[in-house]
């Protein structure tokens, strides 16, 4: 059944705490350098204020471990919040404690307000399988929880790139809000419509692009997928794990040598699924990861002194002509060393390729992190069906994972 969402519910005079994934990127002095996830949380930010909602938002950036970091505050998210809304927000110096519930109870209906890294306090991320295992932890999460959850009459979660954590602000908020609303916001709702429409009904051919560094990472992704998609179109670093599993050299090349059986093993498992593994027919290699390293392209073993950094231009070619009839696409993780040109060439031919099959008609997704950075610099983002705020959150989705934090969210 469909989730309840904010549009579902009255805000007038209500506090609304909602969690968001403000988790942005930051350059060495705190400046913003990717302003996406705060961009594509504003309709449900706008739809609550404009009904009169007083909001209170919530997130955590980066992983503080418990401690206070000045460089992973939310305060410069305020600052970018309150240009991009044109009014001002209120920013809490702690996401709990009483001079912010006093900031909290001020709040009139239009109002916002954004709380400090929530993750400034060691609460937010302790594990429920360990709460439940430890009853001080299970305590001091919840007490965490109620502090926040106090706050408000009605939670909103809006931040589907953190959709797969069981931390409190996700999970144990809701939780202890009985018997008040708890709904989704219109990112989560767009996220899980694309995401669940393409994997339950893809139009036919439909190609999977698995990129990045590990093939442990992409396992539960390939295994759901293969019974799903035509063909699945394998590079980046990943590859050479597939390689090696086959018999070959791969030099100095990333290779997780703990997943060679499991790696043979997908093979074999994609050919009785009848799905066909699309790896590279040549690589380009390099002495060393920096801009204007010697560099070739070979197509047979790699030399010991060398290793794979991105795929090569017979590869490229052929990963644009699988991509050429393809109705749906899904992808993730670069082709190669994407932030070293011009190690970035096949990421780049691939990107390409995504957008001219969904100008031609084909659904294309691709979830959060490298690939979706690489899409956006390319200048690339508009010819796209659909990318995905969240990296670790879609692969979890295309793994055919549940999101237990949504799952406790009501039902429309
Ligand atoms: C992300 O950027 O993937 C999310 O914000 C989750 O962050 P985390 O991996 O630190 O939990």
């Amino acid at each position: 059944m469909a989730k309840k969402t904010v549009a579902d519910i009255d805000v007038q005079d209500k506090k609304v705490l909602m969690r968001c994934d403000f988790n942005v990127p930051l350059d060495d002095a705190c400046n913003i350098t990717s302003d996406d996830r705060i961009v594509k949380a504003l309709p449900t930010i706008k739809s609550i204020l404009e009904r009169g909602g007083a909001l209170i938002l919530m997130s955590h950036l980066g992983r503080p471990k418990g401690k206070r970091y000045e460089k992973l505050s939310l305060a410069p998210v305020a600052q970018r919040l309150s240009q991009l809304l044109g009014a001002d927000v209120i920013f809490a110096d702690d996401c709990i404690g009483s001079e912010t519930k006093d900031k909290a109870q001020a709040l009139k209906p239009g109002d916002c307000m954004l709380l400090e890294n929530l993750r400034f306090h060691k609460e937010e991320t302790i594990k429920d399988k360990a709460a439940k295992e430890d009853t001080q932890l299970r305590e001091a999460k919840d007490n965490f929880a109620k502090e926040l959850a106090d706050m408000a009459d009605i939670y909103v979660d809006d931040a589907f790139g953190t959709a797969h954590r069981d931390n409190a602000s996700m999970y144990t908020v809701p939780t202890v809000m009985e018997g008040k609303p708890k709904v989704i916001g219109f990112l989560i709702e767009k996220e899980l419509k694309f995401l669940g429409k393409t994997l339950s009904n893809p139009e036919k051919p439909f190609v999977a692009i698995l990129g990045g560094a590990k093939v442990s990472d992409k396992i539960g992704v390939i295994e759901n997928l293969l019974d799903k998609v035509d063909c699945i179109l394998i590079g980046g670093a990943m590859a050479y794990t597939f390689f090696k599993a086959d018999g070959r050299a791969v030099g100095k090349s990333l290779c997780e040598d703990d997943f060679l059986d499991k790696a043979a093993e997908l093979v074999e498992q994609a050919k009785d699924a009848g799905c066909e593994m699309v790896f590279p027919v040549d690589t380009v290699v390099a002495h060393e990861l920096k801009v204007g390293a010697e560099n070739k392209v070979i197509d047979g073993d790699i030399e010991p002194d060398w290793q794979g950094v991105d795929i090569g231009p017979e590869s490229r070619k052929l990963f644009a002509e699988k991509l050429n009839d393809a109705r749906t696409i899904v992808w993730n993780g670069p082709m190669g060393v994407f932030e070293i040109p011009p190690f970035d060439e096949g990421t780049k031919v691939v990107a390409s390729a995504v957008a001219e099959a969904t100008e031609k008609g084909a659904r294309s997704i691709i979830g959060g992190g490298d690939s979706a950075s690489a899409v956006k610099n390319l200048g690339l983002e508009e010819q796209i069906s659909h990318i995905s705020t969240g990296g670790g959150a879609s692969l979890e989705f295309l793994e055919g994972k549940k999101f237990k934090c949504l799952e406790i969210l009501d039902e429309k």
